[in-house]
């Protein structure tokens, strides 16, 4: 895409979808490291015996960080973006790390429609336990759409994660 098309938020993370998978390669950064991943890994919990019935929903995945992390938990994860480049790049890295219980949809949260689509398909069907979304809250132009589909897309107990620059919070949401 060429800058002079970039009109909003989504626009210039697909413009830049390969800058940003290639500064943060496979294991990502210190931020990522150091900070969120040891946060995500006490907060979210995957069940011991059966780690595959912990079913995550990662909102604007990236190039798939956080999702590739819980999925090496043993996790099933729908990883979603509303940028079709970065989910690309998210395909890839999971391709090469031969993450497994991962399925992909394109999804932007500032969209209604987007959130409807998912609810009717298979991906959705019994719930999540836990609908994350890494680093991207801040740029987001509206959450009402998120707002409105977490009630849905949650199961009972089921919780919220968001990481965002100075914290990493949980909030149940459904009981
Ligand atoms: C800073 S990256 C974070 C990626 C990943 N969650 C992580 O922790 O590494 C922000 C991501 O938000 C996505 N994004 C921005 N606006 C979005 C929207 N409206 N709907 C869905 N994804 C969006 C971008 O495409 C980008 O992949």
């Amino acid at each position: 895409m060429a800058n002079s098309q970039i009109v909003g938020t989504l626009d210039s993370w697909e413009a830049n979808a390969a800058f940003w998978d290639a500064g943060m390669g496979a294991n990502g950064n210190e931020y990522w490291n150091l900070l969120q991943k040891p946060y995500l890994q006490k907060l979210i919990p995957v069940d011991e015996e059966h780690p595959e019935r912990t079913r995550i929903l990662d909102l604007a995945t990236g190039n798939g960080m956080a999702s590739r992390f819980l999925a090496r938990r043993g996790a099933s994860l729908v990883a979603t973006d509303g940028s079709k480049e970065m989910l690309k790049y998210c395909r890839q890295r999971c391709a090469e790390e031969g993450a497994t219980g991962m399925q992909f949809q394109e999804l932007d949260v500032t969209k209604p429609e987007d959130f409807e689509s998912l609810l009717a398909s298979p991906l959705a069907v019994g719930g999540f336990d836990v609908v994350l979304i890494n680093m991207a809250i801040m740029d987001i132009e509206t959450l009402e759409p998120l707002a409105d589909a977490l009630p849905k897309l949650l199961k009972p107990n089921g919780m919220c994660v968001n990481g965002s620059w100075d914290c990493v919070v949980a909030l149940m949401l459904r009981n």
